[in-house]
């Protein structure tokens, strides 16, 4: 794989994004960037707007100005990120990848590749159902797949695991909605640009980080 390279990942609610974000990050030494966590991490210090706290709660999108200024000002701009990067939930729009192109294009810069998580939306929902958090540190468990050591409890800081308030069942349809109306488009916007990397989701995470790297690497 190139040297900094600059990865967005794209899938279906539930279809492992974070997890695969985790392992990039971890396997290169790069940065990820959940747009998703960003805001759950501002809810947590009870730091985020309550309009916005409300749209995620229901399964919405927040708007593309607010999402690209905080991507860039949290994120992109900082030095951290000048070595590549991991995005994980952002680019959402066609709107914001636009912008996200612009952003690169300014610099010299460009995607290396957007990896597609493929999962059919069933598996997606019953991964959702079985996830778990830790309200403290942010760590995700899921009951069927990937239980803690003690039932409840954080592996790494004991707190009690709790469920994502956009978790609830209904939350989650319109989050699978949103997805099918809007962020899908994106898989045909970086397959025009040949930047799509398809993976199959419906394996262990290690065996889907393979297929990944095994992807990224013909690629380069
Ligand atoms: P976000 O946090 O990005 O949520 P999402 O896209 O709905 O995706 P999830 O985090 O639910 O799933 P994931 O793909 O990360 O899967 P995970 O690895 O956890 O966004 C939340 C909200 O914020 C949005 O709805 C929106 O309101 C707002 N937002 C965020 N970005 C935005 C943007 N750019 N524009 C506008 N609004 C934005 O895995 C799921 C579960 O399955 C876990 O329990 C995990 O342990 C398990 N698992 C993972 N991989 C496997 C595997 N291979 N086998 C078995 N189990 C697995
Ligand atoms: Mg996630």
């Amino acid at each position: 794989m190139t040297q900094h390279p600059r990865i967005i990942l794209l899938g279906v609610p539930g279809s492992g994004k974070g997890t695969q974000g985790a392992l990039i990050a971890k396997t290169f030494g790069i940065p990820t960037f959940s747009s998703g966590e960003y805001f759950r991490n501002l809810r947590r210090e009870g730091r985020l707007p309550a309009e916005i706290s409300a749209k995620i709660n229901a399964g919405g999108l927040v708007s593309d100005e607010d999402v690209n200024v905080i991507v860039v000002e949290s994120f992109l701009s900082t030095q951290e990120a000048q070595a590549g990067f991991v995005l994980d939930g952002y680019p959402r729009t066609v709107a914001q990848a636009a912008f996200l192109d612009d952003y690169l294009t300014k610099q010299s810069l460009g995607l290396t590749a957007a990896v597609y998580v493929e999962l059919p939306m069933d598996t997606a929902f019953r991964r959702i159902s079985g996830r778990r958090i830790c309200p403290n540190d942010g760590s995700v468990y899921n009951v069927y797949f990937q239980p803690p050591q003690r039932e409840g409890r954080c592996d790494l800081c004991g707190a009690t695991l709790i469920q994502r308030e956009d978790d609830r069942d209904e939350s989650v349809r319109t989050r699978m909605a949103t997805y099918e109306a809007i962020t899908k488009a994106l898989i045909g916007y970086y397959g025009d640009q040949g930047k799509l990397v398809i993976v199959n989701g419906m394996q262990t995470p290690d065996a889907v980080f393979a297929e990944m790297r095994r992807a990224l690497d013909d690629q380069a």
